[in-house]
Order: C-alpha cells, then structure tokens, then sequence
C-alpha cells in the first residue's frame, strides 16, 4: 500500500472539515500565494479555498486547477455543444474551477455559478477577473450531509430559482457525487425546466455500471455509497437509473458514457464518468 494510499484512508470525508488537516492546508496558503504569483495565477482562490472545492492535491500554486477546469472547458465544447454565446448554469460551482476555463470561451453568453457552500462560493464571488467578464455566483442555502447539513431548505424539493428555459447548457462536475436519490430526481426535473428546448445536462459521476462493487458498498434506494456515516461524501448511480429519470422530465442520452479513469480505482477520484442528456 501507498503513502498516498494510506493517507487517502486516514482522512476520510471532505477532507478539510477535519480540524487537523484544515489547519495544515491554510499553513500552505503562504507558499501557494508565492507559487501562483511566479506562475502568473495570482488571479486564482488560495489553496485553503481550493481545497473546500477540489480536495486535498499535490497542486500548489495551482496548475492542475486551471487544467483541469480547461479540460472541462473542451469536454463540454465537444459534448455539450459549448460556444462563446452559450447561456450556462454551473450547479455546485465550488470555488470557480470551471468558471475561469469558461471565462475565456464565453463571449457574447453569460455564466451563472451556484453552490450551497458559502466560503468556496465567496472565493469565486469575490475575483475581480470573473466579476469583470459579469459572471453571476448564487450562494443557495440547500442542505447536504457532507457540504452544509445545516441549509434551510432540502434539495429533495427546491425550486431553483432560474426562469423556465433559460439555459442552453446546465453542468455539475462532481455534484451528483454527493447527492441522494430523490435529490437528484427533484434537480433532474429542474434542470429540465431550466433549459432551453435543444438544451444540454452535461455532468460527471460516478456510474456503477461495470464498476467493483467494493467501492461503493452501501445502498439505499437508487444510490450506493462509500461511507456509511455520511452517504453524501461519494454516491454512484447506474446509468439506467438516470436515464430513467431524465426521461421522466423528456430528456434522453445525448452522449457518453464517457468512462474516466476513477471508474477502475476507488482513490483516483479525479476523472469520473462523463453523461451528457438533452431536452
Ligand atoms: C467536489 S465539489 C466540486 C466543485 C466544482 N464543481 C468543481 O469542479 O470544482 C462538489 C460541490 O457540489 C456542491 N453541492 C453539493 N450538494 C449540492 C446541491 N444540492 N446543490 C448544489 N451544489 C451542491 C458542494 O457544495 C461542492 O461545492
């Protein structure tokens, strides 16, 4: 077993609740802000912040994070249909990581983020770059066991609160990962009144479909989970299960699934499965 391995299995859950390792990441926040500044990425959050939202990497000065938010950026150019006029919601936007890949693709269309977790979403908030380029952050107080148990209102029946058909794209990277069976049926039937006829759901998760059972050994409903204490920390779904749920709100597989690499390897949380659905 790995060093990573085993520090992967000693600190369970969102990472950075924990008070030992939260302190451990804001004492990196002096050595990131020197590595960002030499790397021309001053404009990014600090390590603390990007930790809330992406975990706990070996990614200071924050390289992999504007990568990885580029590579989101093409892969929803390629299956999503992403163009520089694109109307976009981004449910569960963290910190920003896609919202400043899109901050150079978008031109004439607009970005709205949103997210329930109130310092990541303040990190995002508070850029000048994306202020600028008039991207909208939304903080939404809904509940979730891992990210805010204690939101006012339950993501099994909240109204988002966008126009009927005012998206032409709508993508989560890592956001069904962390919700439940009916809150992700009631967010399926929002995100169909949302979008625009033609309108794409772009997301990733974690698909059951072919996966070892050994990495989500918990079931409840339509989802299976990795930690018994609090499911939302890392949920999967079968495909089927989806589709049957979108096509519930008239929606059905546009593309994928496109398998990422954490489909064969529990700790390698970073490329999940890719679905695409459309309206
Ligand atoms: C692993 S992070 C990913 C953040 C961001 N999508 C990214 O790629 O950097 C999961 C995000 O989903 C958000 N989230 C969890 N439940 C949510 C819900 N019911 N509605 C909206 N966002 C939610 C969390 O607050 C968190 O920011």
């Amino acid at each position: 077993m790995s060093l990573r391995t085993m520090a992967r299995g000693l600190v369970k859950g969102v990472t950075w609740k924990n008070p030992v390792v939260n302190l451990a990441v804001h004492a990196v926040d002096p050595i990131d802000s020197i590595a960002r500044r030499i790397g021309g990425r001053s404009h990014l959050p600090p390590y603390s912040i990007r930790a809330r939202s992406v975990g706990i990497r070996n990614d200071i000065g924050g390289s992999e994070f504007v990568q990885v938010g580029q590579r989101m950026g093409d892969l929803l150019r390629t299956y999503a249909g992403l163009t520089p006029e694109s109307k976009v919601l981004e449910i569960g936007c963290g910190c920003g990581r896609n919202a400043f890949a899109l901050a150079s693709h978008l031109n004439d269309g607009n970005y709205t983020g949103m997210d329930i977790e109130q310092v990541a979403l303040a990190g995002a908030r508070s850029n000048r770059l994306l202020r600028a380029k008039g991207f909208q952050f939304d903080f939404l107080d809904v509940r979730n066991d891992a990210y805010n148990p204690t939101g006012r209102y339950l993501a099994t029946e909240y109204v988002l609160p966008y126009a009927d058909q005012s998206f032409d794209i709508v993508f989560m990277v890592s956001v069904f990962t962390h919700m439940l069976t009916g809150e992700v049926r009631n967010y399926v039937r929002q995100i169909a009144r949302v979008l625009k006829p033609g309108g794409r759901c772009f997301f990733t998760a974690f698909l059951r479909d072919g996966r070892d059972d050994r990495q989500f050994p918990f079931r409840a409903e339509e989802h299976s989970y990795a930690n018994q204490a609090i499911p939302g920390i890392a949920v999967a779904y079968s495909l089927a299960f989806l589709a049957a749920t979108f096509a519930g709100s008239g929606m059905k597989l546009s593309a994928g699934p496109v398998w990422g690499t954490a489909h064969h390897d529990a700790l390698q949380t970073r490329d999940q499965d890719i679905v695409v659905f459309s309206k």
